[in-house]
């Protein structure tokens, strides 16, 4: 089976091309954002999302227009490009990987000498961005083996496969790799209300592997757990701070319930994934349209005037992980915050680059 690659950039064309999320799996289709607008609106609607997927988008957005620029002096070209970086970064708070591949781009443009050299460089840094990614999931993956046992039944929940990522995936990463090193493991997918990655995308991604996967919806996690049908909890991250960790809305249930029923709770995250300086209450969590609430896929399941709460994520407390499995091994918070706070300054200075 072909690998899926979600997300693409042509900076011949030039043009991003993606793997459009919000009608899989009814339907499988490419699309292609040719300006900094078009890529803005895939993201907000989820035409593009996971976190690392969206490092890689906001890092080809950033190269997208340098390479549309039609600015005559440097200040006016870096004038447009901080404009619309600005604008890549207003259309989701949370996953912290999006401020990470834009501002990555950005800070390589800001070092050049000539407008010419500064869209070399951004190309090859968005491109770099897209290649690293993809190399660190697989490493994810291999570092996850260790805690997979043969036979594991695993509960997973939203989508951290290769459709949120370059390519592998981080939780579905470390399942595929285990899939590959020929454990014999299944997987319980949770649906993930309300927008429903895990029914539509995770269920999708693992069958096309050949994968044993089972949908559930989000409140059968809990009886699975107590009638001792799940060994292993894995879920992704959208933003690890030194006492939580962000991910899609449902994940810290899943944590408590995992608890309470003495199973591992796992994270797989990449390092660009750590916001090591920030605490909980220092993050904003995304609040979406009321309407994805009160309609499922077009279809009404509340009053049309029903107050609804929606975040997107939720923050699950250090104290409740068992490990966060990086590229760099597994991890755990707050005992090895020093250890990772010297990878992450190592890969700032070019050190520590897998
Ligand atoms: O709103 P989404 O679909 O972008 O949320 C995605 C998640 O919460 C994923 O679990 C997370 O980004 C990890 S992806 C490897």
């Amino acid at each position: 089976m072909e690998p899926l690659r979600p997300i693409l950039f042509h900076p011949h064309i030039p043009s991003i091309e993606y793997i459009e999320q919000t009608i899989l799996p009814d339907a499988y289709e490419v699309r292609t954002a040719r300006s900094v607008s078009d890529l803005a609106q895939a993201i907000q609607r989820l035409g593009i999302r996971g976190a690392p997927a969206l490092g890689c988008a906001g890092a080809c957005g950033v190269a997208l227009s340098a390479l549309l620029s039609k600015a005559a002096t440097f200040p006016e070209f870096l004038e447009q490009i901080r404009h619309d970086a600005h604008v890549l970064k207003n259309t989701r708070p949370t996953a912290v990987n999006l401020f990470y591949g834009i501002d990555h781009v950005l800070c390589t443009l800001e070092h050049a000498r000539s407008i010419e050299e500064a869209k070399s460089k951004a190309v090859d840094a968005a491109q770099e961005i897209i290649e690293a990614d993809r190399r660190t999931c697989h490493a994810i993956g291999k570092t996850g083996l260790s805690v997979i046992p043969d036979g594991a039944r695993i509960l997973t929940h939203c989508n951290a496969g290769a459709l949120a990522c370059a390519e592998w995936g981080t939780a579905l990463g470390v399942i595929r790799s285990a899939h590959e090193a020929g454990k014999k493991i299944s997987v319980f997918a949770c649906e993930t209300r309300p927008l429903l990655q895990g029914a539509r995308l995770t269920t999708w991604e693992l069958m096309r592997d050949g994968i044993e996967v089972t949908l559930i919806t989000d409140s059968m996690a809990a009886v699975l757990m107590r009638k001792g049908e799940i060994d292993l909890v894995l879920v992704g991250a959208d933003r690890i701070v030194s006492d939580a960790v962000f991910n899609k809305i449902g994940t810290y249930m899943h944590a408590v319930c995992a608890q309470a029923h003495n199973i591992p709770f796992y994270i797989a995250a990449p390092l660009s994934t750590f916001d090591e300086k920030s605490r909980e209450a220092d993050i904003t969590i995304e609040e979406r349209d009321p309407d994805e609430i009160r309609t499922v896929r077009g279809c009404i399941t509340g009053p049309k005037d029903v107050p609804v709460w929606n975040p997107a994520f939720d923050a699950t407390p250090v104290h409740l992980i068992s490990g966060i499995i990086t590229e760099y091994g597994i991890f755990s918070l707050p005992r090895d915050s020093d250890i990772i706070d010297q990878i992450r300054k190592g890969e700032r200075t070019g050190g520590a680059v897998l």
